[in-house]
């Protein structure tokens, strides 16, 4: 196996057991990282591919940084246009854990 194919296989087992643990631990950045990343990007600035399709706004944008702590979670849990509800996916202390990492680009 050459070295690039056996660093994908890494890659790829990390990122199974990355999502495997983000269900054992409460940390918000894990589970950002596993389930609100791939829309809302690194630091929250929707620039990744899937973020622009649809046209998620960035944590930066007026209308995102003038909503609250609350309102924010209520849009995770109960789905924000094209974004699906997390209430039955996530519990309700990763969805605030989770917000919570996400307000820090926010700021
Ligand atoms: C499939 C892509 C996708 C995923 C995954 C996703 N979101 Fe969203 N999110 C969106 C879209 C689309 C919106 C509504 C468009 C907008 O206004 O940015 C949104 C809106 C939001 C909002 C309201 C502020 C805003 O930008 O309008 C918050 C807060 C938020 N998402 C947090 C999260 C968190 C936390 C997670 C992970 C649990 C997550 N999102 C996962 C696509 C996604």
């Amino acid at each position: 196996m050459s070295n690039l194919s056996r660093n994908s296989v890494a890659a790829i087992l990390v990122m199974l057991l990355a999502g495997t643990v983000s269900f054992a631990q409460s940390s918000g950045e894990a589970t950002y990282k596993t389930k609100c990343q791939m829309c809302h990007g690194e630091k929250g600035l929707a620039d990744s591919g899937a973020g622009k399709s649809m046209k998620v706004k960035p944590a930066t944008d007026p209308d995102v940084k003038k909503m609250s702590e609350a309102q924010m979670i209520d849009a995770v849990r109960n789905g924000s246009g094209k974004m699906q509800p997390y209430k039955d996916k996530l519990t309700d202390a990763q969805i605030k854990d989770a917000v919570e990492y996400f307000r820090t680009f926010t700021k």
